[in-house]
């Protein structure tokens, strides 16, 4: 089983389209994923289900020591489950910096199901910031995919995700843990854009992927009507990177 949290603590780079989407065309090429929404704002669950449900949430999981296999929903999607966060998760980095592990509990939680999971993939969406619960999102991971928008400060704030990335490995032993992936986000045809994605292979070298996600509408239709890319506008250029992006995310298992 692959572990994959989308990160960057910059706000508005396309963390939560590209989890959805590199979930959702996961499940739909086979691989049976799950979704845990690490975020407060519940992005990724309304994208998916269309509301926060009732059910147990992320914040059950990691607070309230509710077992992971209770938390799970399935969805729509073929082959995709999703663990859904609501707001209640806000109040969770406070209440974690008080407990102990409390920076390792989505990865005790996960750890403990892990016999019992049919996935071959976790997609964990992590929120803007570098607090207590992106630092849960990475030390339950091994991989962690970086979206990059193509646009004016993009690489700001870059080398201090880095460095979180390396103090989480060393200091909660996660010796696995590394960036295995850069999505560049956002991507217009422009000069300044072009620049963007030189410099971004410049910092990152051979991790960035071939695919770039054009800057589109799309995205924001289709999480309005809560239907991935591929179901909302299939044919479009949009949906064929997500594809391809699946595939690259394949062959870098
Ligand atoms: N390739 C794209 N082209 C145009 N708009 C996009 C693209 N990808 C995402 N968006 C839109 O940009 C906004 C931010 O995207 P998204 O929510 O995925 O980012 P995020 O990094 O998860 O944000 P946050 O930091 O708030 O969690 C959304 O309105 C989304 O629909
Ligand atoms: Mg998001």
């Amino acid at each position: 089983m692959r572990r994959i949290v989308i990160a960057n603590q910059k706000g508005g780079v396309a963390k939560t389209t590209s989890a959805v989407n590199l979930a959702t065309g996961l499940g739909m090429v086979g691989q049976r994923t799950l979704l845990i929404d690490v975020d407060p704002q519940a992005n990724a669950t309304f994208a998916v289900l269309g509301e926060e449900p009732e059910s147990n949430s992320t914040y059950d999981l990691i607070i309230r020591d509710v077992p992971l296999a209770q938390t799970i929903r399935h969805t729509k999607r073929p082959n995709l489950d999703i663990v859904p966060s609501n707001i209640d998760l806000a109040g969770a980095e406070i209440e974690l910096i008080s407990k102990v592990g409390g920076q390792t509990r989505l990865r005790t939680k996960v750890n403990e199901a892990l016999a019992g999971m049919p996935y071959d993939f976790i997609i964990i969406d992590a929120p803007p910031s570098l607090g207590f619960l992106t630092i849960n999102a990475l030390a339950a991971s091994e991989e962690v995919l970086i979206p990059v928008p193509s646009s004016v400060f993009a690489l700001n704030g870059i080398q201090r995700l880095e460095e979180t990335i390396m103090l989480v490995r060393r200091e909660l032993a996660c010796p696995n843990l590394r960036v295995n992936g850069v999505i560049c986000t956002m991507y217009e045809n422009t000069n300044m854009a072009k620049d963007v994605r030189a410099e971004v292979n410049k910092h990152f070298g051979a991790l960035v992927f071939q695919t770039t996600i054009p800057k589109t509408v799309k995205f924001e239709e289709s999480h309005s009507r809560i239907l991935s890319i591929f179901e909302y506008a299939p044919e479009h250029a949009a949906a064929e990177a997500y594809r391809q992006l699946v595939q690259e995310v394949l062959h870098r298992g």
